[in-house]
């Protein structure tokens, strides 16, 4: 219920249209009153009633349940529009009704169109304001979290979810507003002709309410459940086209199949239970309904028969109304089973927007300007969230603006998580970074981010141009500084080929392009921010000599005039680098330059060299 009622905050901003509707909601409802109301003169015209035997019994006998003013106010009326409609002929009568009717019916219309159209209008500004917090959130979160939660998770909760929650908030705000209303006013239609009649159709209801909450309870366990597998379905389908050259190279087309056939299956099952549960509800509703209905037909016969307190077309009116209230109540039974399953679907959503963003900016932040003197690494310790696995431990060392700073040792060592920790990817767990001196924490996030260029181990290419890629996310493109960048990246040439050169769309993940291409192209897309700090995490992937050269060269002019990190695996890299660390099992064991280190005929430091670099 907090969910909803958190849903319904959003809803809040719309207030406007909120209002509107809830106006014409009240228009529609009670010309829908007066439409069955009209019922009652129309009988008592066919019927051959005159006008005083309807004025006498129309001085409320069967109303005395309602208070004095309101009797006497609803007597004046009908006393008026009694006399209007049957101040002429019978058929003049007859004609007036079908006027007044088809007028009420043709507003009522116009008014449940237009209470749709402002209600629509809320729910679906609701959906896209929850749809854009939630990814908008996502920009906000750590990489751990990411690292945590499946991608297809994610986007089954900000694809799927959302529309859970759009379809049952439509159903629930039309219920919850409009069905009340209906109830109100045919309620008092009926209360107004015979509350005797109208408490006995009543006793029933607290019986059925029990039913159907019972009901709703165990709706909600299972909408949970569907959306958790339709979030697993998603995340296989997720995986299975990302990683699809793998799957067709381990020839894993009938195992995935089989996996996504199980899974299917699951949802299928859990679907025919949903149903069975959903679908007993409204038969069950409708039982109980008949039941009233026989009953206060019994009843309100034996009135008009025996004690004749009401007439007969007052009695169908009364039938017409009771009829005309089953369905919002009926309906108003599932709001609760809807509400029930966008709450679930809502709550996934909040988990995400609650989700809270750890790295975040400080309140001061101190401005940075660049990197002018030194970034210095102190006491450095990490471990990723969870684990108790140390990956970092008491790393300290120091960087002068300008120095290219090699960084080798085993794979698994924790050489890229080290590099992660500079534009605060993750925070260490204990020491610090300073740059000129300032811790790094205390630097706007943004701002720190944009002084550092990175090329990551994976590149990753947006299913965009190519100069959209190397100038992703800055406006105000320059053509020169793109094809200078490219030059330097050795990427021009390859560019230049391509049938729409620089406006060439790379397809989704850069499939189009090799390897060796793709990271000239992301070392392009580092190097067109013109970065103080460049982060190069080389990729293991062994390249064909050709690509290797180029992207070698590309490097050496990268390196020129800036501060560099590079995670190297090539000879060349490291022995022209200003210092070399060298990380074993988190810990610094080696440090200096390329001849220093290999002094030393037992260190790690001569075992890489004599393994890994020579190439
Ligand atoms: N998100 C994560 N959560 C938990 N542990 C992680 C995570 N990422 C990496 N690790 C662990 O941290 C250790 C260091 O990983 P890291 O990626 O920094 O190694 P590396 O030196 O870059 O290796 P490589 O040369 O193969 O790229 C590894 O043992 C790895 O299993
Ligand atoms: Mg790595």
């Amino acid at each position: 219920m907090k969910t909803y009622v958190r849903l319904l905050k959003y809803s809040l901003k719309y207030w406007k249209y909120l209002a509107l509707s809830i106006f014409f909601t009240l228009i529609f409802a009670i010309l829908n009153g007066v439409s069955v109301y009209l019922s009652i003169p129309l009988l008592d015209t066919l019927f051959n009633q005159g006008v005083q035997e309807v004025q006498q019994t129309a001085v409320s006998k069967g109303s005395s349940f309602l208070p004095e003013i309101i009797v006497s106010i609803k007597d004046s009326i009908s006393n008026a529009f009694n006399s209007f409609v049957f101040s002429g002929s019978k058929l003049d009568a007859l004609l007036k009704i079908c006027i007044i009717i088809f007028t009420a019916f043709l507003f009522k219309n116009i008014a449940g169109y237009l209470q749709a159209y402002f209600l629509i209008y809320v729910e679906q500004g609701l959906v896209r304001d929850l749809r854009d917090n939630a990814y908008k959130h996502l920009h906000t979160l750590p990489l751990s979290f990411f690292k945590k939660e499946r991608t297809g998770n994610l986007i089954s909760v900000i694809v799927n979810d959302v529309v859970a929650v759009q379809n049952s908030v439509s159903a629930t705000f039309l219920n919850l507003i409009r069905e009340p209303l209906t109830i109100i006013v045919f309620l008092g239609i009926a209360l107004s002709i015979s509350w005797k009649l109208t408490l006995l159709s009543l006793i029933v209801l607290p019986f059925s309410l029990t039913i159907i909450s019972w009901i709703g309870l165990k709706l909600r366990k299972y909408s949970t459940k569907i959306q958790e597998k339709m979030a697993d379905i998603t995340s296989i389908i997720q995986e299975t086209v990302s990683g699809v050259k793998i799957v067709k190279a381990f020839s894993m087309e009938d195992a995935e199949n089989k996996k996504f056939g199980n899974e299917s299956a699951n949802f299928f099952r859990l679907m025919l239970k949903i149903t069975r549960v959903r679908n007993v509800s409204s038969p069950v509703t409708e039982i109980l309904s008949v039941l009233i209905g026989v009953v206060i037909i019994y009843s309100g016969g034996v009135l008009v028969l025996e004690n004749e307190s009401i007439r007969a077309s007052q009695f169908l009116g009364f039938m017409f109304a009771i009829f005309q209230l089953m369905p919002p109540v009926k309906e108003l039974s599932s709001v609760n089973n809807r509400i029930q399953e966008s709450s679930a679907a809502a709550d996934r959503i909040f988990e995400v927007i609650d989700t809270p963003p750890l790295i975040s900016d400080p309140p001061n932040p101190v401005k940075i300007s660049g990197l002018n003197s030194d970034i210095k690494f102190r006491n450095l310790t990490f471990y990723y969230d969870d684990s108790d696995e140390r990956i970092l431990e008491n790393i300290t060392f120091d960087v002068k603006k300008g120095e290219v700073i090699a960084i080798v040792g085993p794979s698994g060592g924790g050489k890229t998580t080290l590099v992660d920790l500079i534009p605060r990817f993750y925070d260490p767990t204990d020491g610090a970074i300073l740059i000129d001196g300032v811790n790094i924490k205390d630097f706007h996030l943004k701002e720190l981010r944009s002084k550092i260029g990175i090329v990551t181990q994976e590149t990753f290419l947006f299913n965009d141009t190519i100069a959209n890629n190397i100038t992703y996310g800055l406006e105000n493109v320059d053509r020169e500084r793109l094809i200078e960048v490219a030059k330097i990246a050795n990427a021009h040439s390859f560019i230049s080929e391509l049938p729409n050169g620089y406006d060439q769309n790379i397809g989704e993940r850069g499939v189009k392009l090799s390897g060796g291409q793709r990271q000239r192209l992301s070392i392009a897309r580092a190097l067109y921010r013109n970065p103080d700090i460049l982060i190069f995490d080389e990729a293991t992937s062994a390249l064909d000599n050709e690509s290797e050269k180029l992207v070698q060269e590309a490097l050496d002019r990268l390196m020129k005039s800036r501060t560099v990190f590079v995670i190297a695996h090539r000879l060349s890299t490291v022995r022209n680098a200003d210092k070399i660390i060298v990380i074993e099992n988190g810990k610094i064991v080696q440090e200096g330059k390329h001849d220093q280190l290999l002094e030393d005929k037992t260190s790690l430091y001569n075992k890489l060299y004599n393994l890994q670099f020579k190439l």
